[in-house]
C-alpha cells in the first residue's frame, strides 16, 4: 500500500512537471518557421468581431467563426471593414502565396497573408491554439483563450499531398469530407483520389453508366484478407462496393476547396483495370477470352489484364472519361496512374502488335509509352497536366508530366527530373501508410514491413547525392494510404492518423528544424483535436518493439518505444507491469524460460499494450547460429513468430533454393529431438520448402542425418495461414552442432490462386533442440 502510494505521489510531481514545462511553448504542428511566445491570453468572446477586407478573407473567417457555434454557444461576428475589431486580417503583398503572420496580443489578433490560402492558414493555427473543444459537438463549459504569440510561418513545399485509395475501400463522402477537414487542420494542400483499380471503380461518369452499375461492385469474401480472397465465381453476385455520384464528387471538391485542399482525380490505366473492364470487356485485348470480373482481392493472374493499346475504342473511351473529369475537378493535375502493368497480353495481341508497327516500337514498354502519351497529348490540349507513378519513366516520358516516385526510395522519378520533369516523393518505403505503424504483433493485419510515424517523421526527401536541379523539380511530398486491408472509414482513419501529422511535418515545416520530443507536444495537442471530432486513430506509438538476440545460452532483451516521453516499466513474474514496475532502461540479459511482461506509462497511465514475451527454455535457445544470414539470429531467440512472416520474427533467405544454419550447442549434448516452426501464408507465397534435412555433430567437419523431410506438393500449398511445427525424433546421440538444410520448391505452379509463377518463400520462426 504504501509503496504504491508513495509511487504515485511521485509519478503525479513528474506529471505536474512534465505540463510546466509543456507551458513554455505553443504545442502547433506542423512546426512554424518562426514562433515568439508571450505571456497571456487572447479570449474569444460572443463580443468578438472579425474584421475583414473582402468576401474571399469573409468567408474564410466565416467558417472560423461556425468552429464555435456549437462548442462555445456562440458565433463571432465577421465584418468587412469593421472598426477596432480585435480580431483583423490584412492583406500584405510582401508575403509569399500560403505564407502568413499572426500577432496575437492580449487584446488582439493580426492576421497577414497576400491571399486565401495564408489567411486560411493563419486560421488553422489559431484553431490548434484554441483548447480542443473547439472540434466538439456539443456545447463545453471552457474559455476560449490563444496563447499570446508572435508566429510567421510559410510551408517548405508547394505540394502537401495524402492519396486515398478509395477503389480496394470506398470509403463513403461523409468520411471522405472528414478527412479532409483533419488534412486542413496540418496545412495540406492536396488530396490525391484513386478512384479506380480492379477492386473498383467509384466515379459516376454520365457516359459509361456501366462503369458504376458493374465496375463499383465485387464479391464480399467477408473478412478474409485480401491476399488470401478467391475471385469471383460463376453464380456468385457482387454485392460489395459503393460509387461517388458527380453530385458527390462536386461536394468533395468545393468542400476541399474551401479548406485549401485541390482534389486531384486518379484514373488508373493501362492495368490496375479489371473493375473498367469487367464493364466494358471489349476494351481489353481480344486475346482475352477469360470473363473479366471486379477482383475482392489480389487476383492471380487477372491484373494482367490491361486495356488494349491497339484499339482506337480505349483512347475514345478514356478521352470521354478525361472530358468528364475535367468538368468536376478544377485540378491543374489529372493522373492517369500507369503503374505494375505486366504486358502478358500485349505481347500477343494482334492488335497491340499491329500498333507497334504502325508506330515503329521496338518493346512492349514503348506500348505503354505510346499509350501515356496519346493521354497526355489529350490532357495537355485541354490546358492540364498529366501526372503518373514512376513506372513511366520506364519509356518515353510525356512532356511536361509530373511524376510520383514510389518505389522502393522513390528514386525512379529521378530519371523524370534527368529530363526536367517535375516529381513528387510518395517513397513506398516510408510515406506508404499501408505498412505496419508499430510493432506488428498489435496492429490489425496489412502487407509488409514497418513505416513509422518516427520514419515519416524523419524523412528528408532531398537526398545528399542528389544533383541540384533534382531539388528544383521536387514539388513536394505526399503520403499514399492503399486501403487493402480495410473494411471500413475508421480502419483507414486509424492507418493515416497520427503519421500523416508526421508528413505535414516533413511537407511544411523548414528543412533541418525537427525536434521528435517538441513534434509529441503538438501531435498530443492535434489528437485531442482530433478525438473531440471522433476520429478514429492509431495508439501504436506507445506500444513496445521488442528485439530479442541469443547471448551465450542467455536472452538479451532490447525494449524500444517510439514515444521518448513515456517510461518502459516491466516484470519477469508473469504479472501485469504497473506503475510501480521497474523501469526499463538498457537491454536486459535474461534467462530462458522467463515471461517478460512489458508497457509503457507516463506518470500512473498505462499508454500502450501489454508485450508478453515467453522466452521458450531448449538446449537450442540463446544459442549462437552459425551462417552467412544475419536473420538467423531469430532462430534461437527463445520467441516463437505470430501468423505474419513481416513480425521481425520470421527468417527467410535470399537465395532460397539451398539454405543451411548449423546451431552451436556451445558443448556437447545428449539429444533426441529437432524442432522448426515453419510458417504457411498462402495468399503471401509463404510455403513449407520442398525438403528439409537435419544433421549433427560434435565437431562441425564430419556430420550424420538423422532426419529428412520431403514435402508433397500437395502438402507445400495446402492452403491457409497456419505454423507447422515439423519434428524430427531419433535416438539419443551426443552432438554440439546441428545443421538444418532446406531446399525450396522455386516458383508457385501455375494453378496457385494467387501468385502462379512467384517464388514460394519458406520462413522459420525458432529451432528447438531438446
Ligand atoms: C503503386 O503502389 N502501385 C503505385
Ligand atoms: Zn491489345
Amino acid at each position: 500500500m504504501n509503496r504504491l502510494f508513495l509511487c504515485g505521489l511521485l509519478s503525479t510531481f513528474i506529471f505536474f512537471a512534465d505540463n510546466l514545462f509543456a507551458q513554455h511553448q505553443i504545442n502547433m504542428l506542423p512546426a512554424p518557421v518562426q514562433v515568439e511566445k508571450g505571456n497571456g491570453f487572447f479570449q474569444i468572446s460572443e463580443e468578438t468581431v472579425i474584421s475583414v477586407e473582402n468576401e474571399e478573407q469573409e468567408s474564410l473567417a466565416a467558417d472560423f467563426a461556425d468552429l464555435f457555434t456549437v462548442p462555445a454557444g456562440f458565433t463571432p461576428s465577421v465584418e468587412i471593414g469593421a472598426a477596432n475589431a480585435a480580431v483583423s486580417l490584412i492583406t500584405d503583398r510582401d508575403l509569399k502565396k500560403e505564407a502568413y503572420r499572426l500577432e496575437v496580443s492580449e487584446n488582439s489578433i493580426r492576421m497577414y497573408a497576400s491571399e486565401g490560402s495564408g489567411f486560411f492558414y493563419a486560421f488553422q493555427t489559431l484553431r490548434l491554439l484554441l483548447p480542443s473543444e473547439i472540434e466538439g459537438t456539443a456545447l463545453a463549459n471552457q474559455e476560449w483563450k490563444i496563447p499570446v504569440v508572435n508566429i510567421k510561418d510559410e510551408p517548405r513545399f508547394g505540394y502537401r499531398s495524402m492519396m486515398l485509395d478509395v477503389a480496394r475501400c470506398f470509403i463513403p463522402k461523409e468520411e471522405v469530407l472528414r478527412m479532409v477537414d483533419c488534412m486542413a487542420m496540418l496545412k495540406l494542400n492536396t488530396l490525391h483520389l484513386h478512384l479506380s483499380d480492379d477492386t473498383g471503380w467509384r466515379l459516376e461518369i454520365k457516359k459509361y453508366p456501366r462503369l458504376t452499375e458493374v465496375g463499383a461492385w465485387r464479391v464480399d469474401r467477408g473478412n478474409l484478407p485480401f491476399y488470401a480472397r478467391l475471385n469471383q465465381q460463376e453464380g456468385e453476385k457482387a454485392t460489395l462496393g459503393g460509387f461517388y455520384t458527380q453530385d458527390d464528387m462536386a461536394e468533395i471538391v468545393a468542400y476541399a476547396m474551401d479548406r485549401r485542399i485541390t482534389v486531384i482525380p486518379e484514373i488508373d490505366v493501362p492495368a490496375h483495370s479489371c473493375a473498367a473492364l469487367a464493364a466494358y470487356p471489349e476494351l481489353a485485348c481480344p486475346v482475352v477470352k477469360d470473363k473479366i470480373t471486379v477482383l475482392p482481392g489480389l487476383g492471380g493472374r487477372n491484373p494482367e489484364m490491361l486495356y488494349c493499346a491497339g484499339n482506337e475504342k480505349v483512347f475514345a473511351f478514356l478521352q470521354d472519361v478525361i472530358d468528364e473529369l475535367l468538368q468536376l475537378f478544377p485540378s491543374p493535375y489529372i493522373n492517369m496512374g500507369g503503374d505494375e502493368a505486366t504486358k502478358t497480353y500485349w505481347k500477343v495481341c494482334p492488335l497491340c502488335q499491329k500498333r507497334m508497327q504502325e508506330e515503329y516500337l521496338k518493346e512492349v514498354e514503348d506500348l505503354q509509352g505510346y499509350f501515356m502519351g496519346r493521354l497526355n497529348d489529350y490532357i495537355r490540349s485541354k490546358g492540364r497536366i498529366l501526372m503518373g507513378w514512376d513506372e513511366l519513366t520506364n519509356s518515353q516520358l510525356p512532356e511536361g508530366a509530373v511524376i510520383l516516385g514510389w518505389q522502393g526510395l522513390g528514386n525512379a522519378a529521378l530519371k523524370a527530373a534527368d529530363k526536367g520533369l517535375d516529381f513528387v516523393m510518395t517513397p513506398a518505403r516510408i510515406l506508404y501508410l499501408i505498412r505496419y505503424q508499430g510493432p506488428q504483433w498489435f496492429e490489425p493485419l496489412t502487407y509488409f514491413g514497418n513505416n513509422t510515424m518516427r520514419g515519416v517523421y524523419d524523412y528528408e526527401p532531398v537526398q545528399a547525392d542528389w544533383k541540384p536541379e533534382y531539388e528544383k523539380h521536387l514539388l513536394g511530398v505526399q503520403a499514399s494510404m492503399w486501403t487493402e486491408f480495410c473494411s471500413t472509414a475508421a480502419d483507414v482513419t486509424y492507418m493515416v492518423f497520427p503519421r500523416l501529422a508526421a508528413l505535414a511535418e516533413v511537407a511544411w515545416s523548414p528543412k533541418g528544424a525537427k525536434n521528435w520530443e517538441h513534434f509529441q507536444l503538438g501531435l498530443d495537442n492535434y489528437l485531442a483535436h482530433l478525438e473531440k471530432k471522433g476520429m478514429v486513430y492509431a495508439k501504436s506509438m506507445y506500444n513496445i518493439q521488442h528485439t530479442v538476440m541469443p547471448e551465450n545460452g542467455k536472452l538479451r532483451v532490447k525494449l524500444e518505444c517510439e514515444r521518448t516521453d513515456v517510461k518502459i516499466r516491466y516484470t519477469l513474474d508473469g504479472r501485469e507491469p504497473d506503475m510501480c514496475s521497474l523501469v526499463y532502461t538498457e537491454p536486459l540479459s535474461l534467462e530462458k524460460g522467463i515471461t517478460l511482461r512489458c508497457a509503457s506509462f507516463v506518470g500512473d497511465m498505462r499508454k500502450g499494450e501489454i508485450l508478453t514475451l515467453s522466452l521458450s527454455d531448449n538446449k537450442a535457445t540463446g544459442k549462437p547460429v552459425l551462417g552467412a544470414n544475419p536473420r538467423t539470429t531469430l532462430l534461437t531467440n527463445g520467441v516463437r513468430g505470430s501468423l505474419r512472416q513481416s513480425d521481425f520474427e520470421w527468417c527467410t533467405w535470399d537465395n532460397l533454393s539451398s539454405a543451411t544454419f548449423t546451431v552451436d550447442l556451445q558443448r556437447v549434448e545428449s539429444i533426441h529431438k529437432v524442432v522448426l516452426g515453419c510458417l504457411t501464408n498462402y495468399g503471401m507465397a509463404v510455403h513449407k520448402p520442398k525438403n528439409l534435412t537435419v544433421e549433427i555433430s560434435e565437431d562441425n567437419r564430419r556430420f550424420t542425418q538423422v532426419g529428412q523431410r520431403e514435402f508433397s506438393e500437395e502438402a507445400i500449398f495446402r492452403n491457409g495461414n497456419y505454423v507447422e511445427d515439423v519434428t524430427f525424433t531419433f535416438d539419443k546421440r551426443k552432438a554440439r552442432y546441428v545443421r538444418v538444410t532446406a531446399k525450396g520448391f522455386g516458383a508457385c505452379p501455375a494453378y496457385h490462386y494467387m501468385r502462379p509463377g512467384q517464388p514460394a518463400r519458406y520462413y522459420f520462426d525458432e529451432i528447438q533442440v531438446e
